[in-house]
């Protein structure tokens, strides 16, 4: 038997909700999982990126080091058994190491897939917080797993608290892709431990003009609401330009607010339908000037989450 996935991408933070918003895209990847009936072939894991474009699959692992197989090994555990005979499949459209939730929908389409091949002995909770567990970061996981616009917590007893928040369809997104990749890692290595008082209470603010923004779908509110001291100012080193697109677009007809897509590189801006070639030329010129060529995508918001597909 084999159960296939299609997970969305998904953009962390949103500017103030550092490691908490998240929101998902329609841009998928497909993860099959299926036992293999031949006992003794092992672990087999294949990487097919469907785009076949630039931005390539890196040097993703296919051994049992591979993070679908680590999260599927924890599931497998959860039930009291080892994976022995498994081939794992990951189509993969969403581009690796731009801040656009990869790992997170690999990790949830694998996931699923196996609970579904075992009957499904876990409850979504035990997925999202083995898939927290091996990803880190609830804000990409949440809204992989359950699409449309998030908050969510990763708890100390390990579970994941979350709520789906509302979105206004009038706002829209453009997704600028920078021409290198950013890996995880290092794009919080750069993050201090602590952070002043000031600047805390300033995302504080913004986190709460966030959610208000959403539900009252105030759109000026949201533009006060996309600002962010924790994480940006941080990683600007690692996204040259970053603050000059923000400033650049800060008065720029239709654009609410630019934004780092999670730990970067790519970068979001929430506009209102308007403005879309002065926006991409706005963008264009100042990566150029970083010699950063950028490749744009406009996708709506992904209500729909992870899809047990035929
Ligand atoms: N919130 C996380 C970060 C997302 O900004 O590091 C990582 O994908």
């Amino acid at each position: 038997m084999k159960v296939s996935v299609k997970t969305p991408a998904t953009i962390a933070n949103l500017g103030p909700g550092f490691d908490s918003f998240g929101l998902a895209l329609p841009l998928y990847n497909i993860i099959s999982v299926e036992e293999t009936v031949l006992p003794g072939s092992g672990i087999e894991i294949n990487i097919i990126n469907e785009k076949n474009n630039e931005n390539g699959i890196g040097d993703v692992p296919t051994d049992k080091t591979n993070i679908v197989y680590k999260a599927i090994e924890l599931l497998y555990n959860f039930i009291g058994q080892v994976p022995a005979e498994l081939k794992i499949t990951i189509k993969t459209q969403i581009p690796i190491s731009r801040g656009l939730g990869s790992s997170s929908s690999v990790i949830v389409g694998g996931l699923i897939a196996a609970n579904e091949l075992l009957g499904r002995p876990a409850d979504e909770k035990v997925l999202m917080s083995i898939a927290t567990e091996i990803e880190g970061h609830p804000d990409n996981i949440t809204p992989a797993f359950k699409g449309g616009m998030t908050m969510a917590s990763w708890e100390d007893d390990g579970s994941v608290i979350y709520k789906k928040l509302p979105w206004n369809d009038e706002w829209k997104f453009m997704v600028c892709i920078p021409d290198y990749e950013l890996n995880t890692e290092i794009s919080r290595s750069v993050l201090p431990k602590e952070v002043p008082l000031k600047d805390a209470v300033f995302n504080l603010k913004r986190s709460a003009m966030f959610i208000d923004a959403l539900y009252t779908k105030d759109e000026k509110m949201l533009n006060f609401a996309l600002k962010d001291k924790l994480h940006q100012p941080y990683r600007e080193k690692l996204v040259p330009g970053l603050s000059d697109i923000i400033n650049n677009l800060k008065h720029t007809n239709g654009v609410i607010g630019t934004v780092l897509c999670g730990a970067g590189p790519s970068i979001l801006i929430i506009y209102n339908g308007i403005g879309v070639g002065e926006i991409k030329e706005i963008v264009t010129n100042t990566w150029n000037y970083f010699n950063v060529k950028t490749n744009f995508l406009n996708l709506p918001l992904e209500k729909e989450g992870a899809s047990i597909i035929i």
